[in-house]
């Protein structure tokens, strides 16, 4: 994990937030090949959920959330961790992550009972603070997608089965977070909420799970380092009957990359109004404030259904650093060198292509590079740069190492006979291509 985080600084995948001022425990940013990698998978998982499909709609739904909202999901009563202080060194600790009742930092067993700790943010909304005025951050984005099933039939005249998928931050204000971006307090998800006729709840859930496995394995996560595994019954979220995490070799040990969940028809039927006119089949709390009826009508025979769903809910930032731990490979050259390479799939890669003019105060050169780039750029397959670092034995290594696909340079040939060299990041073959069929061979080649 060490030579991850360092890499991951060095070259500006991932930094600490506000350093300069001691940083805060849980929470990083993104520089500026890291959001490029993170918006690449953001991107992969939208357009196999949303336009790869057609039955799935996209929303983009606010952070801020209604009391009403997380207390009838049964957030505010069950969204809880245990909760152990150490009386010696003040440290907290979730009760999960002690071992043989003994303080993990001092190793003292003058331990409080474990005590319920909500993890969920509250902010304030205008500028009165008192009980009336209070929001949560969303500590997962399935709720607002939950609380818009009304108006995402309305607006696109859905039926069963049909999904909505979201991709947003939440904020969970972990007792312990640790292992870099792996558990933080403010993240973001990737979840489908996937709505089936009661009865199919079980088909489609193993649909999903197969379904999500495949795309991991699309992102370059290695099969093999992935378990399937179903979450032990006293495990289970209070709204789930069945789920399956898809569990990951991170670098710390093997921990939840996703999640599967069939959740019934818990919550549409914690939020809808009436909610005596339906046959909700899960224990949902009587609400008397939703002003709202959440069912969705069968065209045939005209009857309302609470649907059940199936959730496949992703971390970006996990997925990140799962495909991330996969690319990085430290190789031994044939000349006793070695060299770090970051073997990403082409579409994750944070620059597709580099174009580097041969000597850097070369305007000749120079200007060949910047057409080059801007040609390749206008093809709209992501961020092509232009490396005019001057040192080509260095370019290519800082592309290796942040998992370049491929290198470009103009060189004096290329003024001579509209050639250029392309490196393969890979196998570093080097060939020679010539310019007007260097667009093709990009795009065939990414
Ligand atoms: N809506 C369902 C839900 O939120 P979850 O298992 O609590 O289920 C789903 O979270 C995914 O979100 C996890 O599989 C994980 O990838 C990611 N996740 C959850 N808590 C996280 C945290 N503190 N830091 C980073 N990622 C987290």
């Amino acid at each position: 994990m060490e030579e991850l985080v360092s890499l991951c600084k060095r070259r500006g995948f991932i930094y600490q937030t506000n350093e300069l001022y001691g940083g805060m425990q849980g929470v990083y940013d993104y520089g500026p090949l890291g959001v490029e990698l993170k918006n690449n998978l953001k991107q992969a998982w939208w357009s196999s959920m949303v336009y790869e499909r057609d039955d799935v709609e996209g929303l983009d739904s606010s952070i801020l959330t209604h009391p009403n909202v997380l207390k009838y999901s049964g957030h505010e009563d069950t969204f809880t961790d245990p909760l152990v202080d150490c009386k010696d060194c003040k440290s907290r600790w979730r009760a999960d992550h002690i071992d043989d009742n003994k303080c993990p930092s001092c190793g003292s067993e003058n331990l409080t009972n474990p005590r319920p700790f909500n993890l969920m943010f509250k902010t304030t909304i205008g500028p009165v603070e008192d009980d009336s005025s209070f929001a949560y951050l969303r500590p997962e984005t399935a709720q607002q997608i939950f609380t818009n099933f009304k108006n995402v039939v309305d607006s696109t005249s859905r039926t069963l089965p049909f999904g909505i998928a979201q991709i947003g931050k939440a904020f969970r204000n972990e007792i312990t977070p640790r292992n870099f971006i792996f558990r933080v307090r403010e993240f973001e998800q990737m979840e489908l909420e996937f709505f089936v006729e009661p009865g199919s709840d079980e088909e489609w859930h193993q649909k999903w799970v197969a379904e999500r496995v495949k795309w991991w394995e699309r992102q370059g996560v290695n099969k093999n380092n992935l378990e399937i595994i179903d979450v032990d019954q006293e495990e289970l979220s209070h709204y789930s009957k069945k789920t399956v995490d898809i569990m990951y070799k991170f670098p710390h040990g093997l921990e939840e990359l996703e999640g599967i969940a069939n959740r019934t028809d818990f919550d549409i039927g914690s939020h809808t109004k009436n909610q005596k006119d339906f046959e909700i089949k899960s224990v949902v709390m009587k609400n008397d404030d939703s002003v709202t009826k959440l069912a969705i009508q069968n065209k045939i025979n005209n009857s309302w259904t609470i649907p059940y769903v199936i959730e496949p809910s992703a971390g970006v930032d996990r997925g990140f650093l799962a495909v991330l731990n996969e690319a990085y490979k430290i190789e031994q050259l044939e000349n006793g060198k070695e060299r770090t390479v970051l073997s990403l799939k082409s579409h994750l890669s944070p620059i597709k292509a580099a174009v580097i003019p041969l000597k850097r105060n070369n305007q000749d050169l120079v200007d060949r590079s910047i057409e080059l780039k801007s040609q390749l750029q206008s093809i709209g397959l992501g961020r092509v740069a232009l490396d005019n670092a001057g040192n080509i034995g260095k370019s290519y290594r800082r592309h290796d190492e942040i998992g370049t696909p491929m290198c470009i340079t103009i060189d004096f040939e290329t003024l001579d006979d509209n050639s250029v060299t392309v490196r393969d990041r890979d196998t570093m073959e080097q060939k020679r291509i010539k310019l007007d069929e260097i667009s093709n061979f990009f795009v065939k080649n990414l």
